[in-house]
């Protein structure tokens, strides 16, 4: 029997787009690298109303042959929302404005440092990688080392890297310190683990000027910078040892890295705060990172998660972890009880006490 009897063709040529859509997806990462790389946000922004295509064909300084090809380029990006139509122009949209790059929350740096053939090559070799059982990530196997180790020696990919961590911190802390004011209350001391170049310390010692911080990164990271009165930096690695502190933060780590990682790096974490005593009340680890959750949220935002999750495959150890398996972590690090708050968009804050 032929197997194609059973769909109608309606539901063929669904399920053939439905693949096509899939296969083609990249085009839809590489057209918005393109867009940003050319500053066309940018150019539309500074042109004060719509821009029409020759004005921005004159603007790019690309040659008018391209023309109808850039016209092509923007018709996706329109589709997907990226600019839009007004009187025969083009216009930003909310996510074009989060890709400016004097927007302090731009997108930008993250979207060049995540699209860069040394972060896209490992996922060409999936496949081989599945059949190997040899403990590297497809990034180790790819490149021969760590993501970590790598961008030690790329100097723009580590620019953009931690200027991408750097922007997502500032809008992440300036909702967390301003909604979440409660999370910080009689804390005297805190360590930002894997605090990159301090944006989320500074933004905690500007609202709470009492509190004593310390950034805590890779050397290369932090070597160059200074601190001040409340604001410390301090080199190390996390699989060591934590500085001690009232509470300990972690942004965005714990997805890099595999559960039994995650265990060192939480019971590091609880030794750092429980060795401090000296009348402190408050001590927690504070977790800013994904809870995926396929039931409550929205189909998009789910997808996005799994992307996440792919990603952190591909490049690290590390996955995006439901509740139960957030819970299992903490039960086995040696914490009693947590408190999730869902106030970050995709991401949640999580409160875990020893
Ligand atoms: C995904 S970034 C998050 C940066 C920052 N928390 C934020 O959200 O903006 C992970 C950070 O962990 C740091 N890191 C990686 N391995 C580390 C280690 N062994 N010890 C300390 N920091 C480490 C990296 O240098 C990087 O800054």
């Amino acid at each position: 029997m032929d197997l194609t009897e059973k769909e109608s063709a309606e539901e063929l040529f669904h399920a053939q787009a439905h693949i096509w859509n899939h296969m083609f997806s990249y085009l839809n990462s590489m057209s918005l690298r393109c867009a940003v790389q050319l500053s066309i946000p940018d150019i539309v922004h500074n042109h004060h109303q719509p821009i029409t295509l020759s004005e921005l064909v004159m603007k790019l300084a690309i040659p008018k042959t391209k023309t109808a090809c850039l016209f092509r380029l923007l018709r996706l990006l329109v589709h997907s929302g990226f600019f839009a139509i007004l009187n025969e122009g083009y216009v930003l949209t909310p996510s074009s404005r989060l890709l400016l790059k004097d927007n302090t929350n731009r997108v930008s740096p993250f979207l060049k440092a995540l699209l860069d053939p040394i972060m896209v090559t490992p996922s060409h070799f999936l496949s081989t990688w599945f059949q190997h059982g040899d403990g590297l990530t497809p990034f180790e196997a790819t490149h021969g080392r760590s993501l970590w180790e790598y961008v030690v020696q790329d100097i723009e990919l580590n620019n953009n890297f931690n200027e991408g961590m750097a922007c997502d911190t500032r809008l992440t802390m300036s909702v967390v310190v301003t909604e979440c004011k409660g999370v910080f209350d009689g804390i005297r001391s805190l360590v930002d683990v894997g605090g990159g170049t301090g944006t989320a310390a500074k933004a905690i010692v500007e609202t709470f000027p009492t509190m004593k911080c310390t950034v805590f990164d890779l050397p290369h990271v932090v070597a160059t910078l200074e601190g001040n009165d409340n604001l410390t930096y301090t080199a190390g690695d996390m699989f060591e040892s934590i500085p001690h502190a009232d509470v300990i933060l972690l942004k965005w780590i714990l997805h890099d890295w595999n559960d039994e990682q995650c265990i060192k790096i939480l019971k590091g974490c609880k030794e750092a705060i429980s060795s401090r005593d000296e009348g402190g009340k408050i001590k927690k680890v504070i977790i800013i990172d994904m809870l995926v959750d396929d039931r409550k949220a929205e189909h998009k935002s789910t997808e996005t998660q799994l992307l996440f999750d792919m990603l952190m495959m591909t490049l690290q150890t590390g996955r995006e972890r439901t509740e139960k398996e957030w819970e299992k972590l903490f039960l086995e690090s040696g914490f009693s009880h947590y408190k999730i708050t869902v106030i970050l968009g995709l991401r949640s804050l999580i409160e875990v006490y020893p």
